[in-house]
């Protein structure tokens, strides 16, 4: 290449320069001390000097997150076509669909049309009216918390440290963004009125919402999405909920990074036992229980158990904080115990035919690929055997 190169004086530039190099001395310091007295400083978490964010390069982060969530990333059209998304590449969508391949634009419309009126046959042949509004009930608690996770996960792309981790939380909040759209269509579609956020869900969102810098993690990725990879895991072998085993694998990466964030920038001692930390941990679970048996009913009519699945949820979301680093007031192994209690408690004023029995040891996941999937996450070992039998009436 031939470039026509333009005649300079030197002087202007390195007056410039010397200009420059004042300058930059004087408002990068000011910003220095301003930061060391917690008095503001430089707001953008970003080490110009070595082309990084704050933290350095943490590849193993963005590998295991960034380029495993663009690797999985899932489209909603190729997956639900009845849905209103058009997500899909001409390409991909030639590969789903050859055949589809030689309609031209009508048929395509029929074709959608059809899928459309085919859903809804299927939803309504599979289920009543009040197990569909039970599906509806149950998945918009999950729903409303997809709002806030695109919420939670925007902030925390913030306070994350390194190039690896920044990206991890940019795959989160574009699969947050696409979870709450898609989930709010397929819930939609279902027909039924869409109940509001509980009192109890709306707190522990807030809270979460709120929560100081990393403890996000805690209240987002640990308790919340710990929370929504079970719901899922639960219900994605329903006819017409195929979709939720994509939202399951997704959430699995959105639990795992924490554990995975901590290994690169661990938590001091301080920050793992900081007794206000440690209550406030408590604070955002305690809503959690009271929202349990708001969906005793919804469940019971789709024949689960509202407190084997929170027994399941909590084993394995202690098991999760145990790994993470996330401490309570008091040790998992009592937590647990005291869960089962008040679990039988409720059951014992909740069920005709109530028994006492071990919540906290019952496996509510149905898929075996997502059982796989979260014996991996929460280190279970072997994937637990299926949810013991209910006791006879
Ligand atoms: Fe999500
Ligand atoms: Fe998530």
């Amino acid at each position: 290449m031939e470039f026509e190169k333009i005649a300079l004086n030197p002087g202007p530039k390195q007056i410039h320069d010397r200009v420059e190099d004042v300058v930059n001395t004087l408002v990068r310091g000011y910003d220095a001390a301003m930061g060391r007295l917690h008095l503001g400083g430089r707001k953008g978490n970003y080490d110009d000097l070595n082309f990084e964010f704050n933290g350095g390069a943490k590849d193993e982060l963005r590998k295991k997150h960034y380029d495993k969530s663009l690797r999985l990333l899932w489209k909603a059209e190729g997956n639900t076509p009845w849905l209103s998304f058009r997500d899909c590449t001409s390409e991909e969508l030639a590969l789903l669909s050859m055949a589809e391949k030689t309609l031209n634009q009508d048929e395509l419309r029929e074709i959608k049309k059809i899928r459309s009126e085919e859903f809804q046959r299927k939803v309504d042949e599979e289920y009543t009216q009040a197990e569909k509004q039970a599906i509806v009930n149950v998945l918009s608690t999950i729903g409303h918390g997809e709002a806030y996770a695109w919420m939670v996960s925007t902030e925390l792309l913030n306070e994350v440290k390194s190039t690896g981790a920044r990206s991890a939380l940019t795959m989160q909040v574009l699969e947050e963004a696409k979870h709450f759209v898609v989930l709010r269509e397929l819930i939609q579609a279902f027909g039924c009125e869409v109940p509001r956020l509980t009192v109890w869900e709306y707190v522990l969102l807030e809270r979460g919402f709120k929560a100081k810098g990393l403890e996000k993690f805690f209240a987002m990725n640990v308790l919340v999405e710990g929370f929504a990879l079970s719901i899922f895991g639960m219900l994605s072998t329903l006819p017409g909920l195929e979709i939720l085993r994509l939202f399951h694998l997704d959430e699995s990466r959105h639990t795992g990074l924490p554990a995975n964030y901590f290994k690169e920038f661990p938590m001091s001692a301080w920050e793992k036992r900081n007794p206000i930390a440690q209550f406030r941990r408590l604070g955002l679970i305690v809503p959690v229980l009271p929202l349990m048996a708001s969906i005793e009913t919804d469940l019971a009519e789709l024949g689960i158990d509202t407190f084997e699945f929170a027994g399941s949820a909590a084993r394995k979301i202690l098991n999760l904080m145990n790994r993470v680093g996330f401490t309570l007031p008091i040790d998992n192994a009592t937590f647990a115990s005291l869960l089962n209690s008040l679990f039988n408690t409720y059951t014992s004023y909740s069920r005709v035919d109530y028994a006492e029995r071990s919540f906290l040891s019952a496996e509510t996941t149905k898929g075996t690929r997502e059982r796989a999937v979260e014996a991996e996450v929460f280190h279970l070992g072997k994937a637990p055997a299926a949810t013991p039998a209910r006791p006879a009436a």
